[in-house]
C-alpha cells in the first residue's frame, strides 16, 4: 500500500437531519449554506486542499440536490456568460469542475459505519478519508492535511480530536490513548458515553483517514442502539489489531449540524467574508 496513494474521501450524506427539520424535510442538512456555499462544498473544498481529488458522496432519498450542485448546468452556466456576469460565471463552473465526484446510494440510514461500508467496492485497496461536512472547521492548515502528515508518519489510521467539556461527552465518540512521543496512539474508545464512564474528554469529530482494513471490521460489526452499525466499533477494533492515533485539531470547529453551531458557523465565516465582512460586522455592532 503505498502511503501517497491517498486520493478518496467519503462523505457520509445519507443522514436524517433530524436535528434541523423542518428545513431539512425537504433540502440535504449537507446543502444548508454557510454564507453563500453549501456545508458540503466546505468540506471538498478542505479535501482538494489536502490532496484528495477523489470525492465519493454516499446520498439517499431526497439528496438529488448534492448531485445537481456539483454537476455542471449549461443553461446556468450560458446565461451568466451570456450577461458578462464574468465573476459569477466562475464561481458556478468551478463547483462542478473542482473534483471527480462520485455517488453511492444508501437505501436505508443504517449509521455512520454502514455509510461508510457503501462505499467499499469504491475504495479496493486504498487508504481513504472520511469527512462529515455538518463539522465545519476553520484553520490555516486543512484540518485533513493535519490528519494526513501522522498518517504518512505512521502508516496507521488517524481520526481528528477535539477536547469537550464533560456536559458533551455524551454526544460523542470518546477515546481512551497513550501518549507516543509527540503522537496520541488511541486504545479505545466509547460511543456516547456517560460522563462518569468516559475514558478521557477526547472526542472524535468528523475527520477520518483509513487503511482499506476498516472496510472488512465494519461487515463484523454488530448493529448497537437503534440498530445503527456504528463506525467507531469498528475504530475500536482498528486500534487493537493496526493501531490508530488520534490528531487533536489545529482549528476553530462549528458543529454546524444543530442550529445554534450552524448560526456561529455563519457569523464567524459571515465576519470573515472578503465582500460582506466588515458590514456584517457593523451589523452585529448594532444588534
Ligand atoms: P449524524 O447523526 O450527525 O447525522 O450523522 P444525521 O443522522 O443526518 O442527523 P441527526 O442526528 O438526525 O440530526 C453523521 C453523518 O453521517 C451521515 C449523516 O449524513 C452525517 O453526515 N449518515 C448518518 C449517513 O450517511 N447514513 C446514516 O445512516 C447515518
Amino acid at each position: 500500500m503505498s502511503l501517497s496513494n491517498l486520493r478518496k474521501v467519503i462523505f457520509p450524506a445519507a443522514g436524517l437531519g433530524t436535528r434541523f427539520l423542518p428545513a431539512t424535510k425537504a433540502t440535504p442538512k449537507e446543502m444548508l449554506t454557510i454564507v453563500d456555499k453549501p456545508l458540503i462544498q466546505y468540506g471538498v473544498e478542505e479535501s482538494l486542499a489536502s490532496g484528495m481529488d477523489e470525492i465519493i458522496i454516499i446520498t439517499g432519498r431526497g439528496k438529488r440536490t448534492i448531485e445537481d450542485h456539483f454537476d455542471v448546468s449549461v443553461e446556468l452556466e450560458r446565461s451568466l456568460r451570456d450577461s458578462g456576469k464574468d465573476a459569477l460565471y466562475h464561481k458556478v463552473s468551478y463547483v462542478s469542475r473542482m473534483a471527480d465526484v462520485a455517488y453511492v446510494r444508501q437505501k436505508h440510514p443504517r449509521g455512520l459505519g454502514h455509510a461508510v461500508a457503501c462505499a467499499a467496492p469504491w475504495i479496493h485497496h486504498e487508504p481513504f478519508g472520511v469527512v462529515l461536512a455538518d463539522e465545519l472547521i476553520l484553520s490555516s492548515v486543512p484540518v485533513m492535511q493535519q490528519l494526513r502528515m501522522v498518517y504518512e508518519k505512521t502508516g496507521c489510521s488517524v481520526v481528528a480530536l477535539s477536547e469537550v467539556s464533560p456536559e458533551e461527552v455524551h454526544q460523542y465518540g470518546i477515546v481512551a490513548y497513550e501518549q507516543e512521543g509527540d503522537l496520541m496512539r488511541l486504545t479505545d474508545m466509547l460511543e456516547k458515553p456517560k460522563k462518569e464512564d468516559a475514558p478521557s474528554n477526547m472526542a472524535i469529530i468528523g475527520r477520518y483517514i483509513f487503511t482499506p482494513r476498516i472496510m472488512a471490521l465494519l461487515q463484523q460489526v454488530q448493529p448497537g442502539s437503534g440498530g445503527e452499525i456504528q463506525l467507531t466499533d469498528a475504530i475500536a477494533e482498528l486500534a487493537k489489531s493496526e493501531g490508530v492515533y488520534g490528531v487533536v485539531v489545529d482549528g476553530q470547529r462549528f458543529d454546524a449540524g444543530n442550529p445554534l453551531g450552524f448560526l456561529k458557523a455563519n457569523a464567524a465565516i459571515g465576519q470573515q467574508h472578503p465582500e460582506y465582512g466588515d458590514a456584517f460586522k457593523d451589523f452585529l455592532n448594532e444588534l
